[in-house]
């Protein structure tokens, strides 16, 4: 199915929500818990199988459940004032309507962008990357919201090593390059044991997006700061550890990549027009 035309009024209503999004995460300090939350929906992509993917599915007691989604029900919650701005329509009537969602879309724009729940989750996602003082990643509107939650288990486990990293980006459609970029998203927030096990901050400032995440990675251990498994293997595999020292070395660079991987994992199981 094409993606849906996204009218004038649409794209004013994704202003108004950026600008929400803005506040809440400023207030809260709650930008790494966003992009956990927009990378958690979207990384659930097959792109065999054309499942999961940036659809809004983590909204579901059935997948934010997941072992690997603990604590993003706070970031669901979190957003829930943004989205009740706009009429209640059950989901009941949703599933009714969703071939006819184009034609609708042009009938009732406030209708349209309560369907696209999505889009708050990849919005949040970018912006938080952006308020923390990352790069600007390029976002197009009108991602389907799909009640459909992927089988437990398609996310990374960060007790592994690379190829099991290449097993999991790879189904994704990703590239070894967008592994170590999108992996700089480390570079905020921090690990909570009652949450993944783990505990601690990759960085020195984890509400500052920047390449200090490559540079600790290749100082190696630091009192107080975390790596995961998954972190060291960017080290030991020569084709990861190639990006870790340029990112590390210039950080345009790493911003240039980084925009460009998440702009694709943003879009996983989404074409835009
Ligand atoms: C947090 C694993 C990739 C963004 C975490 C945590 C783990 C983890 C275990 C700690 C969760 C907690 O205890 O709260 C992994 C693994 C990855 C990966 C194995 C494989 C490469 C990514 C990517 C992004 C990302 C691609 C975004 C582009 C974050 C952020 C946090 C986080 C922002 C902090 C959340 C917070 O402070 O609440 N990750 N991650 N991670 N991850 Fe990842």
């Amino acid at each position: 199915m094409a993606a849906p035309v996204v009218d004038a009024e649409y794209l004013r209503q994704v202003d108004r929500a950026r600008r929400a999004l803005r506040a809440l995460i400023a207030s809260k300090g709650c930008a790494p818990i966003m992009l956990r939350l927009a990378w958690h929906d979207a990384g659930t992509y097959d792109v065999n199988t054309r499942t999961g993917g940036a659809n809004g599915s983590i909204r579901y007691e059935e997948e934010y459940t997941h072992g690997s989604n603990a604590g993003l029900k706070i970031a669901i919650d979190l957003l829930e004032p943004i989205k009740a701005k706009h009429p209640k329509i059950t989901y009941a009537d949703l599933y009714q309507v969703i071939d006819n969602l184009v034609e609708l879309a042009l009938q009732n724009c406030e209708f349209y962008s309560y369907l696209l729940t999505t889009s708050y989750f990849q919005l949040a996602g970018v912006v938080a990357v952006e308020v923390t003082g990352g790069p600007t990643v390029e976002f197009i509107p009108g991602r389907r919201d799909s009640s459909v939650c992927p089988r437990e288990g398609r996310l990374p486990d960060a007790k592994k090593g690379a190829p099991h990293l290449r097993d999991i980006f790879y189904r994704m459609g990703l590239t070894d390059k967008d592994i170590v970029a999108l992996s700089g998203g480390h570079s905020l927030g921090k690990a909570h044991p009652e949450r993944s096990g783990f505990d601690g901050a990759w960085t020195r400032d984890p509400l500052k997006f920047d390449n200090s995440y490559f540079l600790e990675l290749l100082k190696g251990e630091s009192e107080g700061l975390l790596k995961l498994p998954t972190d060291k293997a960017l080290l030991d595999d020569p084709e990861f550890r190639r990006y870790v020292e340029l990112y590390a070395k210039d950080e345009d660079a790493f911003f240039k990549d980084y925009a460009e991987s998440h702009k694709k994992l943003s879009e996983l199981g989404f074409t835009p027009r």
